[in-house]
């Protein structure tokens, strides 16, 4: 028994066109005019409305810990789903005395697989740079997970690396294919920054994005290209925020270096002013790099519609406001200690929907490639991002027509607000298929627990390629 979607605008990051899909079990099957059903098959009707396939969120975190307090875990993957990304990528941090392997087959085996509502693969971050540590990177690449990931920013936390792990760690990935990937802040910078503002009395939530302004970033992200060139290696820039920093990507990128980025959602539409709003509220926007101003944006904007910037992420934290942002207020406390990150899993594709495709700033092919088929193309995952005869059937059927406005209590991310609350949306995912499986039915999960699988990354990711 397959499903037959009907009279779609089927949209892939190349074109569009009407026609229809056929998903037999797992594997879209045929694409095409005038497919006729077999006995048995489901037939939806799909006039009005874009198929899309199923998103890929390259950057999420269900696992990311900041001064002892924990986001919420895959048990809210089904959010991914309902917001129409059937496969995220998680951040395991390496365990301290362990190898990178060992700790994502042991984080994998408890907190991922059986609960997943969506299909999962793992970035590892490296922590503890020793020789072994180094030595084991190439053996990312054939156990599945070809990416790895660095922290330049957050000095005196566990998860900091220095430049010479950075080094050590392009070196030894490009050995085998693995994509090393950099949060790139100069985290001295932000150190001193800090500091000056707490003596000062300085310590509310705005204060966070003067600690880090856009200087900050653009020079560890130019430091990182310079040690990607120095290595002869690729190098993928996660949550690119600001203009400098883009500068530095694009420069990058026309003198032959092999420099990929991503941007996020919220960085799209959001403003470092959202940090100064009233009470304790700023807090729910305290994320790193820092919320940017306009001029930000636009550049922004810009540089994902013309191929400058290669995914849009949710860079998803599910820290509660109540109890964990909080953590920063009071006697002795400061926007230093308040948790680094916001959920927006469930958004991602609804907001580059409203804000990008409605207002014009990137093309529906544009969003297709930003949100579903590069990040697949980047992370190695072969079957997924695309609507093509012999990929997985994970397939997004998106009602333009519907009209709401995004509020936490009626998402899935199971923390008590959204960054994104009384924003205008316009249109939504209406139907997913996870692999064939019907999760989302009327702008309703219906899934189950575990309908998620491991997808194994196979090594030299887009990175290398282009
Ligand atoms: O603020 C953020 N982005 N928190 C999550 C960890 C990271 O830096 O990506
Ligand atoms: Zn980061
Ligand atoms: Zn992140």
């Amino acid at each position: 028994m397959g499903t037959l979607i009907k009279n779609g605008t089927i949209v892939t990051a190349e074109n569009e066109f009407t026609g229809d899909i056929y998903l037999d079990g797992e594997t879209i099957a045929k694409i095409g005019k005038d497919i006729v059903p077999q006995d048995g098959d489901e037939v939806i009707d799909a006039s009005g409305k874009y198929v899309l396939p199923g998103g890929v969120d390259q950057h999420v975190h269900f696992s990311f810990t900041y001064k002892g307090s924990k986001v919420r875990g895959f048990e809210t993957s089904n959010a991914a789903a309902l917001g129409g990304t059937t496969t995220v990528i998680e951040f395991v941090n390496q365990e301290k005395g362990k190898g990178l392997i060992e700790t994502v087959e042991d984080y994998k085996k408890t907190d991922a697989d059986g609960i997943s509502m969506v299909d999962y693969a793992f970035h590892l971050v490296m922590v503890d740079p020793r020789d072994e540590v180094i030595d084991e990177i190439p053996k990312l690449a054939e156990a599945g997970y070809p990416t790895m990931k660095l922290f330049m920013a957050y000095k005196g936390q566990f998860f900091h690396a220095d430049d010479d792990a950075i080094l050590k760690a392009l070196q030894k990935g490009k050995e085998t294919g693995v994509t090393i990937m950099v949060h790139a802040e100069n985290a001295d910078m932000i150190d001193v920054a800090t500091n000056q503002l707490i003596a000062e009395g300085k310590t509310g939530p705005y204060y966070h994005a003067v600690s880090r302004p856009t200087v900050v970033e653009a020079e560890a992200t130019r430091r990182a290209i310079y040690l990607a060139e120095m290595a002869d290696a690729p190098i993928y820039i996660v949550h690119v925020t600001c203009r400098e920093a883009l500068e530095e990507v694009k420069a990058a990128y026309s003198r032959g270096q092999k420099v990929f980025g991503e941007t996020c959602a919220h960085y799209l539409v959001l403003d470092e002013q959202d940090l100064n709003r009233p009470g304790y509220e700023g807090a729910k926007y305290v994320c790193s790099p820092a919320l940017r101003t306009e001029e930000h944006r636009n550049a922004l904007w810009e540089a994902v519609d013309r191929k400058q910037l290669n995914a849009i992420s949710s860079d998803h934290c599910g820290f509660d406001y109540e109890h964990q942002k909080h953590m920063g207020y009071g006697e002795g406390k400061s926007f230093a200690d308040i948790p680094n990150g916001c959920p927006s899993l469930q958004n991602r594709l609804n907001i580059l929907w409203t804000y990008g495709v409605e207002e014009g700033k990137i093309s529906r092919q544009r969003l297709v490639d930003l949100y579903a088929t590069s990040p697949a193309k980047i992370n190695g995952l072969d079957k997924k991002g695309q609507l093509e005869v012999g990929y997985d059937a994970d397939v997004v059927i998106f009602d333009p027509a519907y009209e709401g406005v995004i509020s936490y209590e009626t998402n899935l991310e199971g923390v008590d607000y959204s960054p994104f609350e009384g924003f205008r949306q316009k249109g939504r995912p209406e139907t997913v298929f996870l692999r064939g499986k019907k999760i989302v039915d009327d702008a309703k999960y219906i899934g189950d627990k575990g309908d998620g699988k491991f997808i194994k990354g196979k090594p030299y990711g887009a990175a290398y390629r282009w």
